[in-house]
């Protein structure tokens, strides 16, 4: 997944919201961040032929619950691997004014594209979230940590910590359960509570989530991710 190609020099900065993004434009306008084809075409696939069972058809009621409770719509959101992005368009609904979207599937990011055209509220971005650059405050997790390789999750850890504003928070939802092979890929909180701290991010919250769909109840937990603090030595 991590096999970056060179973007040609032709790289123009693309005003996202408050943020600058480096991105190159395809030939309808579409900001493209790179990605490795194999882990493209994997997710292209499952989005071509509509086999998509992680896909709740509408927010997670604990999110929601979430969004609810921010009360600054500038607020800068970003949804990684945001499938059909129920979320952003509950925050849209909302009023909030600047979501970053991005997911790896072209045939997912065409169809948000045309769904969402002439929005200037949220940004979809299409490519490889371990190749994003910017800054948020807030990003927002919701089955994209079970979707990549467990060999990857300390690079997503860090990532996420290299895109978090300083006063940003990651959270959301990840399984607490194991799954036979994968994706999903199984989780737990004793591995959470080990691999954030680890890799920069404090958890200062992680509990069984309260407000789980039927079919995810007792098996996801709530979480939310902070930049650790600096222990300063005079
Ligand atoms: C299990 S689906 C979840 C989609 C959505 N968050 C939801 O809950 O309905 C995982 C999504 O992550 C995307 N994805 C996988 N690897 C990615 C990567 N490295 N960068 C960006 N998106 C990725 C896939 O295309 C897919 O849409």
């Amino acid at each position: 997944m991590k096999e970056i190609k060179e973007i040609s020099d032709l790289m123009p900065e693309v005003q996202n919201n408050s943020e600058t993004l480096q991105c190159t434009m395809d030939e309808s306008g579409c900001c493209i961040v790179p990605a490795n084809d194999t882990e493209r075409a994997f997710w292209d696939d499952k989005w071509a032929a509509g086999a998509t069972g992680w896909d709740l058809g509408t927010v997670a009621p604990e999110l929601k619950i979430f969004f609810d409770s921010i009360e600054d719509k500038t607020s800068s959101i970003l949804i990684p691997g945001c499938g059909n992005a129920h979320e952003a368009e509950y925050l849209l609904s909302q009023g909030f004014t600047k979501i970053t979207v991005i997911d790896i599937a072209p045939t997912l990011t065409r169809n948000l594209r045309k769904k969402h055209e002439g929005n200037p509220n949220i940004q979809i971005l299409d490519g490889d979230f371990f190749d994003l650059k910017g800054s948020y405050d807030y990003i927002i997790e919701q089955t994209f940590f079970c979707a990549i390789p467990p060999s990857m999750r300390t690079q997503y850890v860090k990532k996420m910590n290299d895109l978090l504003n300083e006063k940003g928070v990651l959270t959301g939802l990840l399984f607490n359960r194991e799954f036979e092979g994968g994706p999903p890929f199984s989780g737990s909180i004793q591995e959470y509570q080990e691999l954030f701290p680890a890799n920069g991010l404090e958890l200062v919250k992680i509990d069984v989530a309260m407000n789980s769909i039927p079919a995810r109840q007792g098996t996801e937990v709530f979480f939310r991710a902070v930049k650790k603090k600096m222990s300063c030595c005079s």
